[in-house]
């Protein structure tokens, strides 16, 4: 081989992961987090395929946009299940099927059993409408705009067996504007949880973010409680909304 030949060779050479890696997204309703993920995916800024969608409402509009996505769409209702634990093995079973590297909850309304977030531990993430550990639980945006915060946000992380408790991998913060209702802070937060959770999802299915047990490791260097910070300005930028002066 000649030495121009063999440099050329490794001049093109383009390292790939041996194997695709593989999401499956669980839903309930929506599904314009899932949506977000799938635009990711079409311009190869998730670092994986999501291979297919389950939901525990048949009517769910994010199945709609995993068929016309391609993807394989699961309905998997609850109401046919006698008891949380019955539904959560078999929501087990279908998620294994389809050998998932990351299970992404996205608007997935439904408490899993220890025994599912066991099995899936440090491959289980879920989005939550608020910076967290602020607002866990349902009506985010009304109990901040109550308590006249003004900070809001969304989070990614890790989910554990305590609801909205997991560990932080990144939030988005949005400032609370005045006059602000919750319609206006909800589409505001959802325009970020839009921005952070593709790229929570890429960290993830590229190795770089770790769930050590005690918290997060972003490239091997532990995450402080509240994960990555998107500021308000940043994420203002990148979505061009109106920057107050
Ligand atoms: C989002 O607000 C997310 O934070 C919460 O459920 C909602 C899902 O919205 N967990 P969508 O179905 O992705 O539009």
């Amino acid at each position: 081989m000649s030495e121009q030949y063999a440099s050329d060779t490794l001049k093109d050479f383009v390292p790939e992961p041996a194997d695709t890696r593989r999401v499956v997204v669980l839903i309930s309703g929506n599904g314009s987090n899932l949506e977000a993920l799938i635009e990711a995916q079409t311009h190869d800024a998730l670092g994986g395929e999501v291979v297919a969608v389950v939901s525990n409402e048949p009517d769910a509009y994010g199945l709609v946009r995993a068929r016309e996505a391609g993807i394989d769409a699961v309905v998997l209702p609850h109401r046919e299940y006698e008891s949380r634990d019955a539904y959560d093995g078999a929501l087990i079973k279908v998620v294994e099927r389809h050998e998932p590297d990351l299970i992404v909850l996205a608007g997935f309304m439904r408490i899993l059993t220890p025994r599912f977030v066991q099995r899936f531990l440090g491959r289980l993430v879920n989005i939550h409408p608020s910076l967290l550990p602020d607002y866990q639980g349902l009506n985010t945006h009304a109990r901040a705009l109550a308590d006249g915060v003004s900070e809001h946000g969304c989070s990614v992380h890790f989910v554990t067996e305590e609801l909205d408790g997991g560990p932080v991998i990144i939030q988005a913060a949005v400032e609370v504007a005045e006059g602000e209702n919750e319609a206006t802070l909800k589409e505001k937060v959802h325009a970020r949880e839009h921005l952070i959770y593709p790229i929570a999802v890429k960290w993830c299915l590229e190795g770089r973010l770790q769930y050590t047990g005690q918290g997060v490791t972003l490239d091997g260097t532990p995450l402080p409680s509240h994960g990555m910070r998107m500021s308000h300005a940043d994420a203002a930028e990148e979505l061009d909304e109106d920057i107050e002066p």
